[in-house]
C-alpha cells in the first residue's frame, strides 16, 4: 500500500505492507534509527515519536496509519542550523543518560511536556515520563535534566 508520510518536515513516499509498524518504517525504511525499539509489549517507550504533534509509541502505530500525517522523531529535535535542543544540552549537562537507549523517547516526551507546561513541578515531570523505562539512571538525573531545561528556557538570554 502506498503512503506519503511527512517526517521531520520532509515528505516520503513508500510502498508498505499493511502490517508494518511505524517504528520499523522509521528505522528500516527511512534510516531514522534515533527512534529505538526496545520491547514487543508497548511498555518501554523508547520508540516514542510525535504524530501530528502528539507523542505516540511508534510500535503501537501501523505505518499506514501515519499516511498523510506529520511525524517528528528525535532527529527532528535539533534546529535548522543543527543546534541541539535545550533538552539535549540539559541531558548532557545533568547526566540524564547512561547507555542512552531510553533517551530518544525521554526527549520526545519531555519536549512535549515543556511545550505545553514550561514550568512543570517534579511531580508533573515524573508523571510525564511514567510511560518511559530507563534501566540505568534511576530517573533522578532525568528529572533533573528536564527541570534544568525548563529553567534555562524560561531564563532571558
Ligand atoms: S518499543 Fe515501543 S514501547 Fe517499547
Ligand atoms: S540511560 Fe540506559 S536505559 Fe536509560
Amino acid at each position: 500500500m502506498e503512503i506519503t508520510v511527512t517526517v521531520n518536515d520532509r515528505d516520503y513516499v513508500r510502498d508498505v505492507e499493511p502490517r508494518l509498524l511505524l517504528v520499523h518504517l522509521l528505522r528500516d525504511e527511512l534510516g531514522l534509527t534515533g527512534t529505538h525499539w526496545g520491547c514487543d509489549t508497548s511498555n518501554c517507550g523508547a520508540c516514542t515519536v510525535w504524530m501530528d504533534r502528539v507523542p505516540v509509541k511508534a510500535c503501537t502505530v501501523l505505518a499506514v496509519m501515519a499516511g498523510g500525517r506529520s511525524v517528528r522523531t528525535v532527529e527532528g529535535l535539533e534546529g535548522g542550523a543543527g543546534e541541539l535542543d535545550q533538552l539535549q544540552v540539559s541531558f548532557a549537562l545533568c547526566h540524564g543518560l547512561q547507555c542512552g537507549f531510553c533517551t530518544p523517547g525521554m526527549l520526545m516526551t519531555a519536549r512535549w511536556l515543556l511545550d505545553h507546561n514550561p514550568d512543570p513541578s517534579d511531580g508533573e515531570i515524573r508523571e510525564s515520563i511514567s510511560g518511559q523505562t530507563c534501566r540505568c539512571t534511576g530517573y533522578e538525573n532525568i528529572v533533573r535534566s528536564i527541570r534544568h531545561a525548563a529553567t534555562a528556557e524560561r531564563s532571558p538570554r
